[in-house]
Parts: structure tokens; C-alpha cells; sequence
């Protein structure tokens, strides 16, 4: 506890458990580089303001060098005292180049500019990277969907059989979910890559240091426009893990309808082995627990994101300790949805579908509401074809007949005068899938059209 960096005023021990409590270090050790970033950055505008000078400078950055090596070859000695990365990084600091010259880095910043200075660096590099992958993942479902663009299944509507649509057409629609994901995400960097550097404890900085160019070195837009909200702003924790919340939400749903669509039942699509695992009893099972993992760490994501929001939610101005509660969520977070995006896209590349199976799963009822629109077509209100089509449902069902294209043309007429022969013509899904050709439609021309536009925005 020597090693204490506010050991000055204070004569007591604390609790060995307090200790432990109060300790960081175990997760936030994996922002060391951001650490030493922040601090290479920030001697340097110290030493532009001539609190540093040359030679001194130049001893920092070989420590940070020698400090940055040994953590990534793992000989980083960690050490009673040692309370958070910040500190560690420091007290070794002053052993590799003596405390006279390490003790300068630290003058007029604070950990609390400090902390939240690494977590910004560490998120931005995360979520960047997030958004390649991401990105990916969309261009594995367009792919997929410019394939088998021409494979026809139900769509579903109350999980009832509702009308013809493409496979396609589905494949689409989640990639219209994820891309604005995608959108969403650029978003939230954009607030995440301010900098709060050189805001000080919480009232600025007194030698004047430019924090224009401490954010400008850093990567970062611009920096903070006040010291108090810099160091206090953990908005950008919460925006990442709502962002999060609500893609989990949109994979919880992909995976949902991929399961249904795999059972035996359905059997539209089959996993592959990589993301199946078998049953320890039953030998012939084959269970899609990628996908149930998908959906299922979706509750651990808005789990992270409500547990955050309750520990921020009344805590006065500036930097309180409850606000170090924002490190184990996030990097939680962050990596469950990482690589929640690279299970996905291997799911999705990997998946056989059986295309025979899910175009026997049309029956002639799902066109009932395309023999309406035959009518509407003829001058009809629509509001009675609707209810014409249905007359034709029931008396089909009434004769026993396997579909509504089994009526003869005088049971049609005998519900409704106006049918006419071409009326047989209705009965055919492709006919069906391709009169919807008005945007965001299930006619071939409409979803190349929905594919080319996610592309593009993806592809930018
Ligand atoms: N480990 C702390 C955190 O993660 C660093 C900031 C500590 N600042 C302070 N004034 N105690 O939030």
C-alpha cells in the first residue's frame, strides 16, 4: 500500500477487502494500450507548455514503450497497491525511470480525465471494428439472397401461413434491421470520439494546456466543451449498450425464426455442423444451440444496459466511484456482441436450405387475397372481394377440395357472376410474388432493388 498515489493524507490501513472492493485493475487492465496512448499524448502537451522538457519527455516515452511491451509479453508485474490500470502503469513508470521524471506525468490531470479519456479510446477502436464485422455479416445475408433469389416459402404473419413470399425477401428484411444497425452504430461513434482530456479532477486545466491538440492526437473530433460533463459523461456507455440491446433484439428475432424454420416440422433450413451440437442421450439430435445462444445472451445485453442505468441514475455532478461500475457491462457487452456478429455470419453462410420443402409449404389459400385483388382488378370494391374470397374459401373446404383451385369455374361463378375463366390464372405463387414489384415488394425486381441500397450503404 506504499504504493499508493494518495497515500499523503491519510495514516490508517485500509480493510484488506476494501481493498479488493475498490480494485479495477482485473478488467480494466485490457485499456493498458489506450492507457499509455493517453499518457504519451498528454506528456506531449505538457511538454509544449514547458512542463516537461525534451530530454524528460524522451525518458517518459521509452518507459511507456518498455511498460507497453510487457504487458503484451504478459511479464507485467502487477502489485499490491496497484489499485487500477492507471495507477499500475504509473508506479511502474517510476521504477523504469526513477519517480522524478514519472512524477511529472500526472501533473494537472486527474484519474477521472484519465479513466474516461481510455474508455473512449477503447470503445471507438472496439466498435470500429465491431462495424467491419457487422458489415460483413449484411453482405453474407445480401449474398445468400442474390443466390436464391429465386427460392419461394411462406410468409408468416401470427405464425400462420399469410401469404407467398421470397426467400429472399426474408433474408432482406433482416439485413434492412442490421443496416440500420449498421447506421446506428456510426452514430454512436461519432459521440463516443470526443475527448475529455485535460478537463483536470473536474474544473479544467490551470497551465493551460491545448486540448485541441490533445484531441486531435488522440484521434478524438474535438474535445469536451466543459470540464464538469467531461469527466462525468458516461452517455456514451449507455448509447453502446442500448445500441447493443436493440441489435441483440434484432438477432434474438433471426435466430427465432431460424430455429422454428429448422425443426423437423418446418425443415426449410439445416445448420451445419460448425455451429450444432448433438445430444449426450439422444443419438439423432441435432440442436441449433448457436442460435439459441444468440437469442438467449440477448437478456444478458439488456441486462448490462438496465443494471448500468440503474447504478448512474442520482449520481451527483462529476466523478462519483459508482461510475467505475461502467467497465464490467461495457467490455461484457462488447465482446458477447462481437462475437455474437461472427457466430451469426457463420450460421448464416454455412446454412443449407432445402427449397423444395419451403416451396411445398405454399398452399393455395395463402393466394385467397390475390383472387380479391382479381376482382379489384374487374372494378370491385375491395371491401367486397375480400369478402367474395372468402365464400371461395369455405366452399372449397365445404366440397372437400385440397385448395380454392380445385373450384370449377360454375361454383365460381355461382358465388360471384363476375368471375370470368382467366380466373385460374391467380393460382400460381410466382404470379403472386411478382405482381408485388412497388418498393420494399417481394417481386424479384423490387428485392435486387432492396439488396443493391443495403449494399451501398454497407459498402461506403
Ligand atoms: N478506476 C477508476 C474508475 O474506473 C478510475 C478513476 C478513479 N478516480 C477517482 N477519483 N477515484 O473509475
Amino acid at each position: 500500500t506504499e504504493n499508493r498515489l494518495w497515500g499523503g493524507r491519510f495514516t490508517g490501513a485500509t480493510d484488506p477487502l476494501m481493498d479488493l472492493y475498490n480494485a479495477s485493475l482485473p478488467y480494466d487492465k485490457k485499456m493498458f494500450d489506450a492507457d499509455l496512448e493517453g499518457t504519451r499524448v498528454y506528456t506531449r502537451g505538457l511538454n509544449k507548455i514547458k512542463l516537461i522538457n525534451d530530454e524528460e519527455l524522451a525518458a517518459i516515452h521509452n518507459g511507456l514503450d518498455e511498460i507497453k511491451k510487457e504487458w503484451i509479453a504478459g511479464t507485467f508485474e502487477e502489485k499490491a497497491g496497484d489499485e487500477d490500470i492507471h495507477t499500475a502503469n504509473e508506479r511502474r513508470l517510476g521504477e523504469l525511470i526513477g519517480k522524478h521524471i514519472a512524477g511529472k506525468v500526472h501533473t494537472g490531470r486527474s484519474r477521472n480525465d484519465q479513466v474516461v479519456t481510455d474508455m473512449r479510446i477503447f470503445v471507438r477502436q472496439d466498435l470500429e471494428q465491431l462495424l467491419k464485422h457487422l458489415g460483413n455479416f449484411i453482405v453474407s445475408l445480401t449474398k445468400r439472397a442474390r443466390e436464391e433469389i429465386d427460392v419461394l416459402m411462406p410468409g408468416y404473419t401470427h405464425l400462420q401461413r399469410a401469404q407467398p413470399i421470397r426467400w429472399a425477401h426474408w433474408l432482406s428484411s433482416y439485413a434492412t434491421y442490421f443496416t440500420n444497425d449498421y447506421k446506428r452504430l456510426q452514430q454512436v461513434l461519432e459521440r463516443v470520439n470526443e475527448c475529455p482530456l485535460g478537463a483536470g479532477a473536474l474544473a479544467g486545466h490551470p497551465y493551460g494546456i491545448d486540448r485541441d491538440f490533445l484531441s486531435e492526437e488522440l484521434g478524438f473530433s474535438r474535445p469536451i466543451g466543459n470540464s464538469l460533463t467531461a469527466v462525468s459523461d458516461r452517455d456514451f456507455v449507455v448509447e453502446t449498450m442500448f445500441w447493443a440491446s436493440l441489435f441483440m433484439n434484432h438477432i434474438s428475432r433471426f435466430s427465432e425464426d431460424l430455429i422454428l424454420y429448422s425443426t423437423a416440422e418446418f425443415g426449410f433450413v439445416q445448420l451445419a455442423d460448425a455451429y450444432s451440437t448433438g445430444s449426450s442421450l439422444m443419438p439423432q439430435k441435432k440442436n441449433p444451440d448457436s442460435l439459441e445462444l444468440l437469442r438467449g445472451k440477448s437478456g444478458r445485453v439488456f441486462g448490462a444496459l438496465s443494471g448500468f442505468l440503474m447504478s448512474t441514475k442520482s449520481i451527483p455532478s462529476t466523478y462519483n466511484k459508482d461510475m467505475q461500475e461502467d467497465k464490467e457491462p461495457l467490455f461484457d457487452t462488447l465482446t458477447t456482441v462481437q462475437h455474437s456478429v461472427l457466430i451469426a455470419t457463420g450460421v448464416i453462410s454455412t446454412l443449407k436450405i432445402n427449397a423444395q420443402r419451403m416451396k411445398g409449404a405454399l398452399t393455395m389459400d395463402m393466394l385467397a387475397t390475390d383472387l380479391a385483388d382479381y376482382l379489384v382488378r374487374k372494378g370491385v370494391p375491395f371491401r367486397e372481394t375480400h369478402h367474395i374470397s372468402g365464400e371461395c374459401v369455405r366452399m372449397a373446404e365445404v366440397s372437400n377440395l385440397s385448395g380454392i383451385d380445385k373450384l370449377s369455374l360454375s361454383q365460381f361463378k355461382e358465388i360471384d357472376s363476375r368471375f370470368e375463366s382467366d380466373v385460374m390464372s391467380v393460382f400460381d405463387f410466382e404470379v403472386s410474388v411478382e405482381r408485388r414489384t412497388a418498393i420494399g415488394g417481394t417481386a424479384k425486381s423490387a428485392v435486387l432493388d432492396q439488396l443493391s441500397k443495403l449494399e451501398s450503404i454497407v459498402n461506403k
